[in-house]
């Protein structure tokens, strides 16, 4: 796997690329006051939301809450990934691209590439004319598969015995690393798939990447999967995903089943828009992967405990993924079913009717966590709350994620601010508060708690060079536990390093951290302190963080003092303190 793309890298990039030309090539934009505006590009609007700024080099639309920088608007824009939108705008900069942004290689990549192609025609060429291929074709033939689908998926025949991919292919180590060859200790090794049907499982340039081989009838394991390798990576990749693709480049939704021979026979029945997780969970990877391809996902799941419980398993890793414009939806399967057997008895239309009577992720989960819970008493309420805050932090500022606290406050009867401080750390659960008769909440949610740590942050993402006006490394310590502070702490590292760092360089640097969402907030909120203010302000907010700290270690000192502990340095400090 390629590293990380180094910090500097990634700074000097967003320092060169104006974001106002990458966004200005792909978005007509008007120019007004300091920043750029324009429809957003992201949803769907007749007065322009979206606005570019120019300083801060990020955008950020007022309406369905979609922000980035220069990066993630080509990630969003264009559907690239990371490291191909670093390489894009590295070209556009006239940077040499960095090692890790390259496609990730592995010494002898090529040769896997080689050998599982030639494993993949040798598999097929197998069921065409083995001496065994009768009993393959046969079983396929009682499944109802058609010869067309077994062409459009590349099925294929591992035969019975050791070492006929060995005998074919000779090249051991190779095999190996392939995945396709089972080594003893001690030297040799055995053919890993045999006597079983093949799927072939392509990455998006086609490219076989990997197998499924299911059994010729009973037998255990029902499907072996290729391990592992350093092309085959079961968290990222989805059966189907590039035949999907070839027969539509923007599918309206992609529906995501559990079984490969459930894709296949969707897609013989004329519904070509499914995939299949790769004998795993659905991983965040994977779901990032699809919104890349499509805004709406239907996840089909068993109706059972066990179906129920790996659809829980997808929501949760899908949450990080949820935004505005993006949805997910949830068909639970009846008992005994599944895809496969659905379509078959329905046809195309009776699937189709029950993907549309799927349960939207936000309906499912609500419902879920109020399943156990008493929603007419306090406490139960209280427990609803307690347990979905741990999720809905998961979900990205958005406008998707304010409605759905907005929901959680309409569920549990409290105050959507009230209930948005408490998915943000600010407050615990225990002390709750009723909501207000007649109070607008979605205004309420808007709004940020200005307390001095959110207000420091806030003015130093809005111009970074004020934490190098002097070392404020001190002011924090013993501050620690108080939200925001540590945040703060590596904010005023960096800018005190690299005054001219843009906000949007600083933002990308908390990429994928747990600090992501709170800086979106606050690089967005709108914070009122005038631009010839800013330097006053800040002082300011760190004055009172002063005060804030001094207060705590008084408050400690005290303690001390009260049983008699304090040392000859703690009581000058005391005193000191005192004084002020
Ligand atoms: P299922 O057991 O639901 O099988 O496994 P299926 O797809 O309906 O298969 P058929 O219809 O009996 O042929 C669903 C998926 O779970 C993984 C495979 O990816 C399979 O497609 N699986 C299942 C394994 O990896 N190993 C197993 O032993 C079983
Ligand atoms: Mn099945």
């Amino acid at each position: 796997m390629a590293g990380r793309i180094p910090d500097q890298f990634l700074d000097e990039l967003l320092a060169r690329v104006d974001i106002v030309d990458v966004v200005g090539e792909r978005v007509q934009l008007k120019r007004g006051g300091a920043n750029y505006h324009a429809l957003c590009p992201f949803h769907s609007e007749k007065t322009p939301s979206f606005t570019v700024s120019p300083t801060k080099q990020f955008y950020h639309c007022f309406g369905c809450g979609a922000h980035g920088t220069a990066i993630r608007f080509l990630m969003e824009y264009d559907r690239m990934d990371f490291r191909e939108a670093v390489a894009a705008l590295a070209q556009m900069a006239g940077l040499e691209v960095p090692e890790q942004a390259r496609e990730t290689r592995v010494e002898g990549q090529d040769e896997l590439y080689r050998v599982l192609a030639r494993a993949n025609e040798l598999y097929q060429r197998w069921l065409r004319q083995h001496p065994d291929r009768e009993r393959a074709v046969g079983y396929l033939r009682r499944r109802g598969l058609t010869g067309e689908m077994a062409k459009r998926f590349g099925l294929g025949f591992a035969p019975p015995g050791w070492d006929n991919l060995l005998r074919e292919i000779g090249d051991r180590d190779t095999l190996a690393r392939a995945g396709l060859l089972v080594t003893r200790e001690g030297g040799g090794g055995y053919d890993r798939f045999r006597d079983r049907i093949m799927f072939p499982i392509r990455d998006r340039r086609g490219r076989v990447i990997g197998f499924g081989g299911r059994v010729l009838g009973d037998g255990e394991p029902k499907y072996l999967n290729s391990p592992e390798t350093p092309v085959f990576h079961k968290g990222s990749e989805l059966y189907g995903l590039y035949e999907v693709l070839e027969s539509d480049r923007n599918p309206s939704d992609v529906v995501v089943v559990e079984g490969y021979m459930d894709v296949v026979a969707l897609a013989q029945f004329g519904l070509t828009r499914a995939v299949a997780t790769l004998g795993t969970s659905t991983g965040t990877r994977q779901v990032e992967r699809l919104f890349r391809v499509t805004g709406d996902l239907v996840f089909c799941f068993d109706g059972d405990e066990a179906g129920r419980q790996a659809a829980w398993r997808a929501l949760e890793s899908s949450l990080p993924a949820l935004r505005d414009g993006r949805q997910i939806r949830f068909l639970f399967l009846p008992e005994g079913e599944d895809p496969d057997s659905l379509v078959r008895e329905r046809g195309r239309d009776g699937f189709e009717a029950l993907l549309g009577q799927a349960e939207p992720l936000s309906d499912w989960l609500f419902d879920h966590l109020a399943e156990a819970v008493d929603m007419t008493s306090m406490d139960g309420r209280a427990r609803l709350v307690d347990r979905a805050v741990p999720l809905l932090r998961r979900l990205p500022p958005d406008v998707y994620r304010r409605m759905m606290i907005g929901r959680l406050a309409g569920l549990a009867q409290l105050d959507a601010e009230y209930v948005e401080a408490v998915i943000d750390g600010d407050h615990s659960v225990s002390t709750p508060q009723r909501a207000p008769e007649n109070r607008r909440s979605s205004d309420a949610a808007r709004a940020v708690r200005r307390t001095p740590v959110r207000l420091a942050i806030a003015l130093l993402l809005h111009r970074p060079a004020l934490g190098a006006a002097a070392d404020y490394s001190g002011e924090l310590a013993g501050l620690e536990e108080l939200p925001g502070v540590e945040l703060l702490a590596q904010l005023l590292e960096i800018t005190r390093n690299e005054p001219h760092v843009t906000a949007g360089a600083l933002l990308e640097r908390f990429r994928d951290s747990a600090h992501e969402t709170s800086l979106w907030r606050l690089a967005t909120w709108d914070h009122m302190v005038p631009e010839e203010g800013l330097e006053r302000e800040f002082a300011d907010a760190i004055a009172r963080i002063r005060a804030l700290r001094n207060e705590k270690r008084l408050q400690y000192l005290n303690e001390r003092l009260q049983r008699g502990e304090l040392t000859s340095d703690e009581w000058a400090e005391w005193v000191a303190l005192k004084q002020r």
